[in-house]
């Protein structure tokens, strides 16, 4: 079925390390690209229409260029127009084409499918258009696509990773510039496994859109006494010394955002001098914050963190992504893998009642294009 297509276009799923829920406020994330990523199989055609099928799914869409806005409640389609609506909104001329996308990033726990999908989906756009961008603008037009197609307020730091991921590294990345440090993944005899819950989540009817506004308060009520060019610019003493400006549910948005900002700066020295241990106490503790101070975790993420947390060769543990279901990252070491899955795993289901599934992380490259030659074909 390959055979028929043009270009093979991937973009990555991704792991957040450290720094969640801080992108959309200004702050340092820590994420890395997955191998699990999204391929988009693609060929241009002369007609004004986009025609999908997937490579999982028995039917196929198509999406009439001139009416993109049409299909934000078509399942599975919706962000596929969502991409070639960006690009025609900022001016590029979407071709007519034939798409088969292949998506090995499981869907719903919190591993950036949709970016995956999204990156890929404008970058192979782009590329049979003739029209050149870089990974990084590639990213901002795939959260321009989320935010104001699929209605999910999100941050920066999926799409960037997704785009811009480079393998065996983690991606330091201050969402306020832009600025991004790679840091090579220092990981010793261990190994990032990560446990999907299999609790599905979304972020739109979940209550992502709800935290935004949160912090967005928290920093316009702090901005009043306080001059910081973001949330997470805020100093832990001046939260203190101001806050009788917040209600106490803003105080602990604040109080996270502000607190896991400066968790990554130590995870990232942590990861430069290889300091294992260290790196996992910050995911202990930034499981716990989630928890407990921004809320969005939920008992099965917290089953999971705790059952990884209490296993003896995991140095931490911590839900990462958006939350409200979705997985958790852990460091665990390699010669433990196999039983860190089976006990774990078996806790989780005890206290559940369903299974979790587990993944050990490769760190791959985000976005690669390949042209497919007859001898691919
Ligand atoms: C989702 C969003 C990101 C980020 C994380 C939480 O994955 O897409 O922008 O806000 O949640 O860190």
């Amino acid at each position: 079925m390959k055979t028929d297509f043009e270009y093979a276009v991937s973009a990555a799923g991704r792991v957040n390390i450290i720094g969640e829920h801080v992108d959309y406020c200004g702050g340092k994330v820590f994420p890395a690209a997955l191998s699990l990523k999204n391929t988009i199989y693609i060929k241009k055609t002369d007609a004004k229409e986009i025609v999908l099928s997937w490579s999982d799914l028995p039917s196929s869409v198509t999406l009439d260029l001139s009416s993109l806005e049409s299909y934000k409640n078509v399942p599975h389609a919706s962000y596929f127009a969502a991409c070639a609506d960006v690009l025609q909104k900022s001016g590029v001329e979407v071709p007519g084409c034939v798409v088969l996308s292949d998506c090995t990033v499981p869907f719903g726990a919190g591993l950036s499918s949709s970016a995956a999908i999204e990156v890929s989906f404008i970058a192979a756009l782009l590329l049979i258009a003739g029209v050149k961008k870089s990974p990084v603008e590639i990213a901002l037009l795939a959260q321009k696509a989320e935010r104001e197609y699929v209605g999910t307020q999100c941050g920066i730091m999926d799409q960037y990773a997704s785009a811009c991921g480079k393998k065996d590294a983690a991606l330091l990345l201050s969402c306020d510039t832009l600025a991004c440090k790679e840091v090579p993944l220092r990981l010793g005899d261990c190994a990032l496994v990560i446990a999907n819950t299999n609790k599905p989540h979304s972020l739109v009817s979940g209550k992502y859109n709800e935290r935004r506004r949160e912090t967005a308060e928290a920093f316009e009520r702090l901005g009043t006494r306080v001059d910081a060019p973001c949330l997470a610019a805020v100093k832990e003493e001046e939260l203190e010394r101001n806050k009788d400006l917040l209600s106490d549910v803003l105080y602990k948005r604040a109080k996270h955002v502000i607190e896991e900002v400066a968790r990554v700066e130590r995870a990232e020295e942590a990861m430069e001098k290889g300091d294992l241990a260290a790196l996992g106490a910050l995911l202990k503790a930034s499981h716990a914050s989630l928890r407990d101070l921004f809320e969005v975790t939920g008992k099965e993420l917290d089953a999971l963190a705790a059952a990884a947390n209490d296993f003896s060769e995991c140095l931490g543990s911590r839900m990462t992504g958006g939350g409200f279901g979705g997985s958790t990252v852990s460091i665990v070491k390699k010669s433990a893998i196999e039983r860190f899955e089976k006990e774990v795993g078996a806790r989780y289901e005890r206290e559940i009642g369903y299974k979790a599934s587990f993944y050990i992380a490769e760190i791959s490259d985000g976005l690669t294009i390949k042209k497919l030659g007859e001898s691919e074909k």
